[in-house]
């Protein structure tokens, strides 16, 4: 297993994003397009199907919006592990297949621990945090995994502690800003040269969405802005995969 002390390049970790004008225009990319009650069903990386949004957008958010996102989850954790227990599993083995074994892992935010099964599978070591109690009591039967926010996921490890993080889905609950801060945590937390795997919302209008088990805030970013928040970030950019959601891979610089 790599873990090498973590070596600052460009600017991650600072926690900002680059020109303020960049994250306004890499944000709501959905603003200009129709949304509403009735639009479109959607399907994202995970295949979930998404109903357009009710919310207004960040006007009319609560202090914590994450949070409030999250505990939609915990009613019905269960079904929700197996309506996704069969997704993202090419993702998955790309990413794992990408680094050496065994490297160590953080799935970051990673809900009941499908993907913290298949990283330990392909023979790496893995570790799991989440806001959600109850995912994290679920993933734990995977591998070990702690009740974390990932917006300070930067103080619970040492710098360069990790050779890959996965983020599947889990910063779609963010603000922009904090989604920004985020990847900078991120970079610090990756050895140079290790792998990163963000996948976020890309369609739609930033705000609530009323769905089936409850409402929950996104964050829908423009896929080649985003990409380029993650270079900010410190990153070097492999690839762009675009659709509902975006899906960057990208390796830590260093
Ligand atoms: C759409 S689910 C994706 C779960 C899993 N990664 C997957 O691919 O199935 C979003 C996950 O991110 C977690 N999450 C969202 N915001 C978070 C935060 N600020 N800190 C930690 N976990 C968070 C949620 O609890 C949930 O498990």
């Amino acid at each position: 297993m790599a873990v090498t002390a973590a070596v600052g390049t460009g600017t991650p970790g600072t926690g900002r994003p680059g020109p303020g004008r960049r994250l306004e225009a890499v944000i709501d990319n959905g603003r200009s397009t129709t949304s509403g009650a009735g639009g479109p069903a959607m399907t994202g990386c995970q295949g979930e199907s998404m109903t357009s949004h009710g919310g207004t957008g960040s006007e009319d958010r609560p202090v914590d919006q994450a949070a409030r996102s999250v505990a939609v989850y915990t009613d019905h954790a269960d079904d929700y592990r197996a309506a996704h227990a069969a997704k993202m599993s090419d993702r998955a083995e790309r990413f794992a297949g990408s680094l050496p074994v065994p490297s160590l892992i953080l799935d970051a935010g990673c809900g009941p621990g499908r993907d913290l099964a298949r990283f330990i599978a392909h023979g790496h070591v893995a570790r799991g945090a989440d806001l959600n109690p109850v995912f994290v009591a679920m993933a734990s039967a995977h591998a070990p995994t702690t009740v974390g926010d990932l917006r300070d996921i930067g103080s619970r490890y040492p710098d360069g502690t990790f050779d890959g993080i996965w983020a599947s889905a889990s910063l779609v609950h963010l603000l922009a800003a904090e989604a920004v801060d985020v990847l900078g945590q991120f970079a610090r937390l990756l050895r140079p040269g290790g792998r990163l795997y963000v996948c976020l919302k890309a369609v739609g209008r930033t705000g609530w969405l009323d769905e089936p088990d409850g409402r929950r805030w996104y964050t829908v970013w423009d896929p080649e802005g985003f990409a380029a928040v993650v270079a900010d970030a410190g990153f070097t950019v492999e690839d762009v995969d675009r659709g509902v959601f975006v899906e960057v891979w990208a390796t830590r610089n260093g």
